[in-house]
């Protein structure tokens, strides 16, 4: 074996995991993968910090084994308690028993509830500190990110903050671990972008809340538990989290998502419509199917827009299944602030109109205008819809 540092005595020893295809069981990660990332700190107390999903039982214990026996281990520190992070320990537990497990309060339950460990654990508090030989690490409640018992590690002897899930992204590494060592990084922020809408962006408050707490911290590395280990600009990463979480607040930057649905083809001539509108504006939608683009890519797009459009039509009284997925996502993930505009065809009843709004009510989306059309759109109704779409251009200009 060999071993990947990343300080002299720090060692990166994460799993990439490139057969998963859905992360959490519903994003799709089968082109990009996603890693683990753990670590190990040589010092007169052997430390591990966050561990790996259980399917990567063998490949991990592996890579701890590199750096030191596994009857050695002193510490296993977890920062939180997702299986994605704590899924070996079963198995380390009977293989290092004398290592003890650091974690905080709220997170003792869980590893009884989840593995069924309930000693051999000792309890930090927040700005607890720990005394590993040549440094003191230092532990951080981030309470919701991602979960209610996560916390953040960090070894001031090299500044270097474990930050678990927050700055994390999707995408497996490619043999480098650091952000200066690829050419393409603006793949590993769209990765990013996407991993946080996904999985972050329910807890935008919290990520400020973290990102406040950790300010005065001097930070020149940041390792986080899935992604890049970003050494070369830490504060890139931590300002592109700050940047998505105020979206919240703000509705986004100008732009459009346009999600439509259409089951014969009259929604969609509207939609071709409002985009030719938007377009003769000089902004160009970011346009989704929705019956055939998995929500997670979506998502981003509704994160980062400050302009929405709904074109989908009234199915079986409601509105067309798929875009209620969507929509549905949208409201569990905090997507808030938006302006919208919703149109849609319909046959007799209507109801697509009603249950949009019932499912982005919560959300604060101001509708500048929304139509229902019967059939298919007239010569009218497509001159309305170019015009709508130049005037949600000019709204979110
Ligand atoms: C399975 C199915 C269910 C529908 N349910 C309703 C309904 O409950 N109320 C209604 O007004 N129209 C309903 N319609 C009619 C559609 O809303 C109508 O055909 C509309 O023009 C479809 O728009 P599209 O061409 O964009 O798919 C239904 C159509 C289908 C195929
Ligand atoms: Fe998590
Ligand atoms: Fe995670």
């Amino acid at each position: 074996m060999y071993e990947k540092k990343i300080a002299a005595d720090i060692f990166w020893i994460g799993v990439n995991d490139r057969t998963t295809d859905l992360f959490e069981g519903l994003w799709p990660i089968e082109r990009t993968g996603i890693s683990y990332n753990s670590y190990a700190i040589k010092d007169k107390k052997n430390t591990v910090i966050d561990l790996a999903k259980a399917f990567k039982t063998d490949d991990f214990l592996s890579q701890i084994s590199a750096i030191f026996p596994l009857s050695e281990i002193d510490y296993i520190i977890l920062n939180h308690m997702e299986p994605d992070h704590t899924g070996v320990i079963k198995t380390l537990r009977m293989l290092s028993p004398d290592a003890e497990i650091l974690c905080t309060q709220k997170a003792v339950q869980m590893l009884s509830d989840y593995y069924g460990i309930t000693d051999g654990i000792k309890i930090v508090n927040d700005g607890d500190t720990l005394d590993i030989g040549s440094r003191k690490l230092s532990f951080h409640t981030v309470p919701f990110v991602h979960w209610p018992e996560t916390m953040v590690t960090y070894d001031p002897q090299t500044k270097t903050l474990f930050s678990c899930d927050a700055f994390g992204g999707y995408g497996a590494l490619h043999g480098g671990l650091f952000d200066d060592e690829y050419p393409d990084i603006e793949y590993y922020e769209k990765e990013s972008l996407r991993y946080y809408a996904n999985i972050v962006a329910k807890f935008a408050t919290p990520v400020q809340n973290a990102i406040k707490k950790l300010a005065d911290v001097e930070i020149e590395c940041i390792a986080p538990s899935h992604g890049l280990v970003w050494r070369k600009s830490p504060s890139r990463i931590v300002e592109l989290y700050s940047k998505w979480a105020e979206y919240g607040k703000t509705g986004g930057d100008k732009g459009i998502t346009l999600l439509y649905g259409s089951m014969y083809g009259n929604t969609e001539i509207m939609m071709n419509a409002v985009s030719d509108g938007i377009a003769s504006t000089g902004l160009i939608p970011r346009t989704f199917d929705v019956a055939r683009v998995h929500t997670s890519y979506m998502l981003p797009a509704l994160l980062v827009n400050k302009g929405v459009i709904v074109g989908a039509p009234t199915y079986e009284a409601s509105l067309f299944p798929y875009m209620s997925v969507i929509l549905e996502k949208a409201a569990l993930k905090n997507i808030k602030n938006k302006t919208a505009v919703y149109f849609g065809s319909y046959g007799w009843s209507k109801g697509a109109l009603k249950k949009t709004l019932e499912l982005t009510e919560p959300l604060g989306w101001e509708y500048i205008e929304t139509f229902e059309f019967a059939g298919g759109p007239t010569q009218e109704d497509i001159k309305k819809g170019y015009d709508l779409g130049r005037k949600i251009a000019e709204a979110v200009s």
